[in-house]
């Protein structure tokens, strides 16, 4: 794995952190809503507190539109997404927090880097090379997201770019038979921003144990960059013709339904409250991605009218969890005091199968010693005007 740079001075950091990432100043003009102003791109560190005895900090992306993307070590969590509308007027369309306090009362993944298992692994085991494995519980019977302090709860090492440029290196080492699971597993995960407004992130780990790994984003999306607008309107298009039924504790059956006549077809765009009472509890389901093999591929596509906001989704997994907050109950409430209620935020959770190591007929989610995990998704922001 690439170890460059980790080792620059402090002091460099600081220096190099908001500079520009070429020398054309006119590239870091930008006017919005009508008033002219700079914007610098590149990342910038700040203090945001400590947990675990280690260091927490906040690093704010910007890019030459002057979209802005905020991350914590704390989880790798992306705290805020920060972009233009069709009026030029900037709002915030991920669910998060201001400040560092909130997270520690576990908010449900907002924003957060999840593993070593996105998703669930049914009745909190899964037996590999003859050995079963026990995890925990956290989920009724069954396992979620890693368990009880997943890599959504740990303060990850982080590193930025020495030559500017708007991007994050988180890394992490998830000792043998933490949370039940077997291995070292050395994690890297790269964030960067574009001036095309994509976030990219990559994911990255290898093991000395064979292990399984599931590595995803839980970033809470609304469109709109207000939570007092329900996601129901948005519309999406998720490029599968398949997905995974599940049981009442929502782990997968096994089988791969087509989703033809039911309200999982999304494979032309449409409006997501159109259908969703039909489906028990709200859409909370994998759907099986049409595209085959490794390669980074467009595979779902949400867009909301009210704002022209659109969001693109890009991967190399082959499933897509999509999730709409189905849970959310109003209990959790924005940094500005306002209610995150039922449906105001969605999911587009790009991963393995839920519950692939008990389903043998899954695409498999083992790393062995001596491979190396690696998988790509993009977030991919536009507005329509
Ligand atoms: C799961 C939901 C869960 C949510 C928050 C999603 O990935 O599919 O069932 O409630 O995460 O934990």
């Amino acid at each position: 794995m690439k170890k460059s740079n980790y080792n620059l001075p402090f002091a460099v950091l600081i220096i190099l952190a908001f500079t520009s990432c070429d020398n054309n100043n006119n590239k870091n003009k930008m006017t919005t809503a009508g008033s002219s102003q700079t914007t610098k791109t590149g990342i910038k560190k700040t203090d945001w507190g400590e947990h675990d005895g280690k260091k927490v900090y906040l690093y704010t992306l910007v890019n030459n539109k002057g979209t802005e993307v905020k991350i914590t070590n704390y989880g790798g969590i992306v705290t805020s997404f920060i972009s233009a509308d069709n009026s030029g007027n900037k709002s915030n369309i991920v669910m998060g927090f201001d400040s560092f306090k909130p997270y520690l009362q576990s908010p449900p993944y907002f924003g957060a880097l999840i593993g070593r298992y996105g998703n669930r692994i049914g009745d909190a085991r899964f037996t590999l090379n003859g050995v079963t494995y026990k995890l925990a519980a956290n989920n009724g019977k069954n396992h979620l997201h890693g368990g009880l302090k997943g890599f959504d709860k740990v303060v990850w090492d982080a590193s930025t770019s020495p030559d500017g440029t708007s991007s994050l290196t988180l890394k992490y080492l998830s000792k043998d038979g933490e949370e039940g699971y077997p291995g070292n597993l050395n994690i890297t995960v790269q964030y960067s921003l574009s001036d095309e407004d994509e976030l990219k992130i990559e994911y990255n780990a290898e093991t000395d144990k064979a292990t399984p790994v599931n590595l995803t984003n839980h970033s809470y999306f609304n469109l709109s960059g207000d939570v007092s607008n329900t996601i129901l309107n948005h519309s999406l298009v998720i490029d599968a013709d398949k997905y995974t039924p599940v049981d009442t504790s929502l782990i997968p059956t096994g089988e791969l339904k087509s989703v033809k006549g039911t309200p999982f077809d999304f494979t032309t765009v449409e409006k997501i409250g159109s259908r969703i009472s039909q489906v028990t509890g709200g859409y909370d389901h994998n759907w099986v991605l049409n595209k085959k093999g490794n390669e980074l591929q467009k595979i779902a596509t949400l867009s909301d009218s009210l704002s022209g906001r659109k969001l693109e989704v890009f991967t190399t997994e082959p499933g897509l969890q999509f999730y709409t907050g189905n849970f959310l109950d109003g209990t959790i409430k924005t940094s500005a005091g306002k209610p995150i209620n039922k449906n105001t935020a969605l999911c587009l959770e790009t991963q393995h199968f839920p519950d692939s190591p008990n389903k043998p007929d899954f695409p498999s989610t083992i790393l062995q010693p001596g491979q190396k995990y690696h998988t790509v998704t993009v977030y991919k922001l536009s507005v329509n005007k």
